[in-house]
């Protein structure tokens, strides 16, 4: 029946002409979602502590514990549901609960432990320090998590666990409520959207479920907020983010699928969907498996290497085969988020309904070469819109966005996950090889043209530079560079008011001039500007496929 509906849904959207292709399609989403979910359980199986009932670690740390994964796990227990599984998904969540934060005058009050065996946050030896000691946004992600496990599977709950889990849920309400951007240390503001969206969609549903009409009404100021950003160019403020992108995506569908029709939430979460994965559509190159640049939060720098929570999503619409994850996808970068695959293959039968057609088959195949140009906003970070273009060829994407913020290194001020500036290309081998402007000012400006990248520091001057990180080359390849000519797969021609001489480092696994980012080794290319230049410092790089 549910699966009927679906179609019938789907076949108002689409042409007549795609009708039997998306059939076919969409009847392969529910065998590759449950391919993820009995994937990602065998490995956290072999993680799972049955005499802790919490997850071990998933990074060798020394036999300690983690308090999230451990709860994404139990939702996947739950949808399994073989011999005992359903047995230790209740004690996962009944021991995360006991250990939640309970004074109220706390910051951290209603949020749950990073893991278990942590001392007390906000003592002497353990002090409270935001992002670190504790993580305010474990109260989203297991917040909802507890949500879907209710929504989904409440008849394998016990009345008493599932009593248990609402106080939860009041509680981290209450908790989440505390968090003002600016205030505190804290930045949640509408712009932060993962977080933002999870919250909106806990306080609603919480409120909702327990007739609190505040948390119902905050709920919903949250949702207008981040709604009436979004609808500004149809953009999340966390534009193009293969791991956030993945996030918001997750949190968009627990707003469409169970928030009612008098919920903002209820009403626009479907078209946000829609809208996101159409702008990702348009940007994502099926020829190298990879959503071109600009990416404003990124933990690395090609989808096939690292592990990103949107390449999961692309799993459950294409197949694992067509979709950016390695074979073995807990040996890939960033690998750990694997373990949030059971909330993604159990919205998956309903998310995969929302994306488009086009945007269906743009993930397996490239439609053509185009020009993607929107725009994203971070209030109050940024001073105007990011202007964001991307030029999109077969085996050549280059992407960047244009800002003006009062931060470095984007909202999250982290220079190593802002990307304004991209380059991708196809080598001979099949790789993708990559450039990544390294975040060091607070405006830039970009011109994307065919085959050109143009860049300026409209803020910058003489001791200004310019640093592209270029990813190590194939395999078969040479090992060592130290100019342009030996990166393969690519021509590149550098002109603009810069120092013509180039310095090549090497950021490196085990040695180099400095450390990898991401777990990414690549080499470091910087211009400085010639030290008599009084010019707004500008750099051109024109490309050829070689
Ligand atoms: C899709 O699934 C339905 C229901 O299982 C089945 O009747 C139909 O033949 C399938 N269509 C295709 C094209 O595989
Ligand atoms: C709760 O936290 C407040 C503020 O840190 C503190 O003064 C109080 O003693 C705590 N209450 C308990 C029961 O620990
Ligand atoms: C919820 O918070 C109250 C204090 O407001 C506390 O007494 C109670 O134990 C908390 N419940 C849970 C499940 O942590
Ligand atoms: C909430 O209100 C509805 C309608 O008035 C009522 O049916 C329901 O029992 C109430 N729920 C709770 C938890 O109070
Ligand atoms: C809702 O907010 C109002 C105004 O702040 C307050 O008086 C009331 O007690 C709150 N209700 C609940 C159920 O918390
Ligand atoms: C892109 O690369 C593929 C594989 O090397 C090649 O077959 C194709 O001709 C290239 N396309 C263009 C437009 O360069
Ligand atoms: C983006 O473009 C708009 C419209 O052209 C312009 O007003 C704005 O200043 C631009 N933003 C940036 C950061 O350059
Ligand atoms: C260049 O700009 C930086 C950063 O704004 C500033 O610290 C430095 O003093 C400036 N240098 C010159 C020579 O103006
Ligand atoms: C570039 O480096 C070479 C060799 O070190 C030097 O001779 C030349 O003057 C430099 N050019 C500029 C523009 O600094
Ligand atoms: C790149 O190299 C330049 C010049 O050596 C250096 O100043 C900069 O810190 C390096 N950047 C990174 C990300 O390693
Ligand atoms: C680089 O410059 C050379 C010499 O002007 C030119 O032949 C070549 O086509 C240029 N390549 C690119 C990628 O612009």
């Amino acid at each position: 029946m549910y699966v009927l509906q679906n179609y019938v849904v789907l076949t108002l959207w689409s042409q007549c002409a795609f009708a039997a292709h998306s059939f076919a399609k969409r009847n392969d989403t529910k065998s590759f979602a449950t391919n993820l979910l009995h994937e990602s359980l065998d490995w956290l199986d072999r993680f799972y502590d049955n005499e802790r009932g919490y997850l071990f670690s998933l990074d060798s740390e020394a036999l300690t514990h983690v308090t999230r994964e451990s709860v994404w796990y139990a939702a996947g227990l739950l949808a399994r549901n073989e011999v005992d599984d359903v047995e230790q998904a209740v004690r996962i969540v009944s021991n995360v609960i006991g250990a939640q934060f309970k004074n109220e005058s706390e910051q951290w009050f209603g949020d749950y432990q990073i893991y278990p065996e942590e001392p007390s946050v906000g003592t002497e030896q353990y002090l409270p320090r935001i992002y670190s000691s504790w993580d305010p946004n474990w109260r989203g992600f297991i917040g909802t998590t507890f949500i879907l496990i209710l929504e989904e599977f409440s008849h394998l709950i016990p009345q008493d666990i599932q009593e248990y889990m609402l106080e939860s849920l009041y509680n981290t309400t209450i908790g989440d409520s505390y968090r003002v951007g600016g205030v505190d240390h804290d930045n949640l503001y509408p712009a932060y959207s993962n977080p933002s969206i999870m919250r909106a969609l806990v306080s609603g549903w919480v409120g909702r479920r327990i007739n609190d009409s505040n948390m119902t009404t905050a709920g919903e100021a949250d949702a207008k907020a981040i709604i009436d950003l979004f609808t500004r160019d149809n953009t999340l403020s966390e534009f193009n983010s293969g791991t956030y992108a993945g996030v918001s995506l997750f949190a968009l569908t627990l707003w469409a699928k169970y928030m009612p029709e008098d919920s903002l939430m209820g009403q626009h979460g479907g078209e946000m969907i829609r809208q996101t994965w159409t702008s990702l559509g348009q940007l994502y190159n099926a020829n190298l498996k990879n959503v071109a640049g600009p990416w404003d939060r990124s933990y690395g720098y090609d989808m096939n290497k690292y592990l990103s929570i949107l390449a999961l999503q692309i799993w459950t619409l294409v197949g694992k085969e067509n979709a950016p994850v390695n074979k073995k996808p807990y040996a890939m970068g960033h690998k750990n988020d694997f373990s949030i695959s059971p909330l993604i293959a159990i919205l998956a039968p309903f998310h995969n309904t929302l994306v488009p057609e086009e945007t269906l088959s743009s993930l397996l195949g490239f439609p053509g070469t185009h020009t993607v140009k929107t725009s994203a906003f971070s209030p109050p970070y940024d001073t105007y819109p990011r202007n964001i273009t991307a030029w999109i060829s077969p085996n050549l994407t280059i992407g960047a966005e244009s800002f003006a913020e009062n931060v470095i290194g984007g909202p999250s001020k982290n220079p190593s996950s802002f990307n304004p500036a991209v380059v991708q290309w196809a080598r001979r081998d099949g790789s993708v090889g990559w450039l990544s402007l390294y975040a060091q000012v607070k405006e830039l400006d970009v011109k994307v043209g065919e085959w050109t990248l143009e860049l300026n520091y409209p803020k910058g001057n003489v001791s200004s530079g310019f640093s592209f990180l270029v990813g190590t080359n194939g395999w078969n390849e040479r090992r060592d560079v130290s100019k342009w000519e030996h990166v393969e797969g690519v021509k590149v021609n550098v002109t603009g008011n810069v120092d013509t001489n180039y310095t090549v480092t090497f950021n490196g696994l085990r040695s180099g001039a400095r450390e990898t980012i991401n777990d990414f080794e690549f080499w470091n290319f910087t211009y400085t500007m010639p030290p008599s230049s009084q010019e707004i410092p500008r750099v051109q790089l024109d490309f050829e496929l070689a």
